[in-house]
């Protein structure tokens, strides 16, 4: 009985899957086209990459972030790239009224709204846990209840356009890495939300997706900077990830996966042998470079 357990339940679940992933629609550029997208934290990393695939797919697109003379230059190249229009919207997460006032704008400027990406992520460190509570409370606001607010705020704008809300995750939101305490509570703390929020939606028969992305380590600036002396797992690169990203919103997907077995193979050990995961994990850290403080 265990045997069967063990083998032949997830062997029936590959095989579904495989039969779901190959009945699925494919993604076109030109879904996006002429869509109204918001892109939070699109100053630099993987949302400044998102709103560039967004421009050449021709997408309006309104990005935020707090960097204004970042944004600027982000926007100038999306107009280059092809983009609908391209605005932007100043200010911190960290403040629950700009994450609304963000979706007002959009409706002011765009009339409206089809997808929203929820990608920002306040600064943290790369260490053990310093027991500092208040410096969690923050990143709670900027990485989870900003995420919240935004979203109550765009749902009525979702529902009139049948859209989609994306959600920035990482593997640090599924398993226990260490190093990252705060940030994963807070990757943890989306997942749980807006599974429960997907759910709800379906039941009400609200047709707005939710899909949660996990990523594994991808090469921004200050991933590189915090990490890569330290994780002894090559980065992926932000492009590719960021059109994942839009991909998967376009799709309509329940969850991504990137890359996909950096992040997907972890997550089947977990299920069968977590204490082997929590070892692996273990294992790919150079803990001796981590910074002294
Ligand atoms: N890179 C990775 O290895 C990796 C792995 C897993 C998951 N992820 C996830 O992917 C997403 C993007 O990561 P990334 O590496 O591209 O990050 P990043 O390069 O550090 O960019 C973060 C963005 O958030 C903005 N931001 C920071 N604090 C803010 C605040 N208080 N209010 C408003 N905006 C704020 C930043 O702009 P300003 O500083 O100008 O405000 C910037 O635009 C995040 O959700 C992250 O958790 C990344």
């Amino acid at each position: 009985m265990g045997l069967l357990r063990k083998i032949f339940i997830p062997f029936v679940g590959l095989v579904l899957a495989f039969c779901f992933y190959s009945a699925r629609e494919d993604f076109k550029p030109e879904m996006l086209k002429g869509k109204r997208v918001i892109v939070t934290g699109a100053s630099t990393g993987i949302g400044e990459q998102m709103a560039y695939h967004l421009a050449r797919m021709g997408a309006h697109v309104l990005i935020t972030a707090r960097t204004e003379a970042k944004l600027q230059k982000v926007i100038t190249r999306c107009l280059e790239l092809g983009a609908a229009s391209a605005q932007y919207v100043s200010g911190s997460m960290e403040d629950e009224a700009f994450a609304e006032h963000v979706v007002k704008e959009a409706e002011l400027l765009l009339g409206g709204l089809d997808m929203l990406i929820l990608n920002h992520v306040g600064n943290s460190y790369f260490n053990y846990f310093d027991g500092d509570v208040g410096h969690v409370q923050k990143l709670l606001k900027i990485n989870f209840l900003s995420y919240v607010a935004m979203t109550v705020s765009a749902l009525p704008r979702l529902k009139d356009s049948r859209g989609s809300i994306v959600v920035v995750s990482s593997m640090a939101g599924k398993v226990g890495f260490p190093f990252t305490a705060p940030y994963s509570a807070t990757k943890f703390a989306l997942d749980g939300f807006f599974s429960s929020l997907r759910q709800e939606l379906i039941i009400q028969k609200v047709d707005v997706s939710i899909t949660l992305c996990i990523l594994g380590f991808v090469d921004t600036e200050s991933a590189m900077k915090a990490a890569s002396d330290v994780v002894l797992v090559s980065p992926a690169p932000k492009e590719e990830c960021a059109l994942e990203i839009i991909k998967g919103g376009a799709l309509r997907q329940r969850e991504i996966y990137y890359k996909y077995a950096a992040t997907k193979i972890p997550l089947l050990i977990r299920d069968w042998a977590p204490e082997l995961l929590d070892y692996l994990i273990r294992r790919s850290y150079n803990v001796e470079n981590l910074k002294k403080n």
